[in-house]
C-alpha cells in the first residue's frame, strides 16, 4: 500500500522559488518537521530537479527569472508521473486572474507571500494526504476494475459451458435414448436384454434432466427463466409423467398413483412437467419397497397446490428451508443408501415454480416427505 510506503521514507518535498529567504524559511520549516527538502532557484533548475527525483509535492513561486511558475507547472504536468504530484503555488499577488491562471497550469493550491511557516506547513501536509488518498483511491479502482473482469471472464466461460452443455451433451443423450426405445421397440430383442436397454434409456433420461435443471438453472440466476406460459391439462401431464417413470419404479416396486383431479391451468407446460419429474424421481428414490407414491391436487379461487408425496424417511424440520439450495443433500451414509444426482433437482424446481409466481415447499407425511407447489391462478 502506499501508505506503508509513504510512512516509511520522508516525503520529498520540491522548493522552487527565486527567493534565497523564501527557500531557506521553507526548508527549515519542512524539514523540521521530517520531510526532505529539494532547492531549485529558478524555472529551469526546477524541471532538472523534478527529472532527477520525482518529488512527493512541489512548491511553486510565480515569478522567477528565467521560466515563470505557470510554464513550469504545465511542464511538470506532462512529464511522467508528474500529472498527479501536488503542486502549491505561492506569490506576491492576490489577484484573480493569477489565481485562475495558476489553476489552468495545473496547480493544486495557492498561497500568498509573505509565506508564514504555520499556514505553508498546513498547506504542504494537506497536498501530501490528498496525494496520498488519491493514490488509494486510485488503488481501489484499479482493484475493481480487475474484479469486474475476472467476473467478466468468467462469465464468458459459463455462457461456453453453457453452450457446450446444450449443444454438445444435450444431443448425444438424445440420440441415446432415441436408439434404446428404437431397440425396446424390437420384438426379437432377447427378454434378458430388455432390462439393459430400459437402463440405457432411464439413466439417459435422467442425465437428460440434470442437464436441463443445470441449464435452467443457470438461466434463473441470470434472471432470463421467464415462463411460456399455455393451457396445462394437469391430469394428463401426471399421467404422462406417472408412465414415463413407471420403467424407474417398478423395479424398486414403488406404486405411482395419480389422485389430480383439476382444471387445466395456465402455466409453462415444459417447467411444470420437469418440476413433477424432479419430485416424483425422488420420491421413488427415497420410497421403501411396497409402498406408494402420490401426486394430488388441491385448486381454489387462488391458484392450484400440486403434492407429491411419498413414506420414504421425510426431510428434518431444520432441512426443510435449505433443502431447495443448489448442491444441498442430505448425508447419504446416513440414510444407507445411494442418493443419486448432485442437488440440483429441487434448486431448479424452486426456480420453475418462483418464475411462475409461486411457491414450493415440504411438508412432514408422517411418515414420509410431501412436496407442495402453489401456482397462481
Ligand atoms: N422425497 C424425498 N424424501 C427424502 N429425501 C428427499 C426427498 N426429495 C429430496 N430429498 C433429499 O433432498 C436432497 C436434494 O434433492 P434434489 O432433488 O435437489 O437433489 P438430488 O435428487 O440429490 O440430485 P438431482 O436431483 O440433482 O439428480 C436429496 O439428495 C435428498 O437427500
Ligand atoms: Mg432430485
Amino acid at each position: 500500500m502506499i501508505e506503508s510506503v509513504e510512512s516509511e521514507r520522508p516525503s520529498i518535498v520540491l522548493v522552487v522559488d527565486g527567493s534565497e529567504l523564501n527557500r531557506l524559511l521553507a526548508k527549515t520549516t519542512l524539514e523540521g518537521e521530517g520531510h526532505r527538502v529539494v532547492l531549485a532557484a529558478s524555472g529551469a533548475e526546477g524541471i532538472a530537479a523534478f527529472e532527477r527525483e520525482p518529488p512527493d509535492c512541489v512548491l511553486l513561486d510565480v515569478r522567477m527569472p528565467d521560466i515563470d511558475g505557470f510554464t513550469v507547472c504545465e511542464h511538470i504536468r506532462s512529464l511522467a508521473g508528474g500529472a498527479d504530484i501536488p503542486v502549491v503555488f505561492f506569490t506576491a499577488s492576490r489577484d484573480v486572474e493569477t489565481f485562475d491562471r495558476a489553476l489552468r497550469a495545473g496547480a493544486d493550491d495557492f498561497l500568498t507571500k509573505p509565506l508564514r511557516p504555520a499556514e505553508l506547513l498546513v498547506r504542504v501536509q494537506t497536498a501530501l494526504k490528498l496525494r496520498r488518498v488519491r493514490g488509494e483511491l486510485h488503488e481501489h479502482y484499479e482493484l475493481l476494475k480487475r474484479q469486474r473482469n475476472d467476473l467478466l471472464r468468467l462469465q464468458l466461460q459459463k455462457e461456453r459451458l453453457t453452450a457446450f452443455l446444450v449443444h454438445d451433451l444435450k444431443n448425444p443423450v438424445n440420440a441415446m435414448d432415441l436408439h434404446a426405445q428404437l431397440l425396446l421397440r424390437d420384438h426379437e430383442l432377447p427378454s434378458s436384454m430388455q432390462g439393459s436397454v430400459q437402463q440405457i434409456r432411464t439413466q439417459a433420461q435422467r442425465l437428460h434432466r440434470m442437464i436441463l435443471n443445470l441449464l435452467d438453472l443457470s438461466k434463473s440466476d441470470e434472471g432470463k427463466l421467464a415462463p411460456r406460459l399455455a393451457r396445462v391439462d394437469v391430469r394428463s401431464l401426471v399421467d404422462e409423467i406417472l408412465d414415463e417413470l413407471r420403467p424407474v419404479a417398478q423395479p424398486v416396486e414403488v406404486v405411482l398413483e395419480s389422485l389430480v383431479d383439476a382444471e387445466p391451468l395456465r402455466a409453462d407446460p415444459d417447467l411444470v412437467r420437469r418440476t413433477l419429474i424432479n419430485l416424483v424421481e425422488n420420491s421413488i428414490r427415497h420410497a421403501p419397497p411396497g409402498s406408494r407414491v402420490t401426486v394430488s391436487s388441491r385448486a381454489d379461487a387462488q391458484g392450484m397446490e400440486l403434492r407429491v408425496s411419498d413414506e420414504g424417511p421425510g426431510i428434518p424440520p431444520e432441512m426443510r428451508e435449505r433443502i431447495f439450495d443448489a448442491f444441498v443433500q442430505i448425508d447419504a451414509w446416513s440414510r444407507g443408501r445411494t442418493v443419486g444426482g448432485r442437488g440440483l433437482g429441487l434448486a431448479f424446481c424452486k426456480a420453475a415454480v418462483e418464475s411462475h409466481d409461486g411457491t414450493i415447499w415440504v411438508e412432514d407425511g408422517a411418515p414420509g416427505a410431501i412436496f407442495c407447489v402453489r401456482l397462481p391462478r
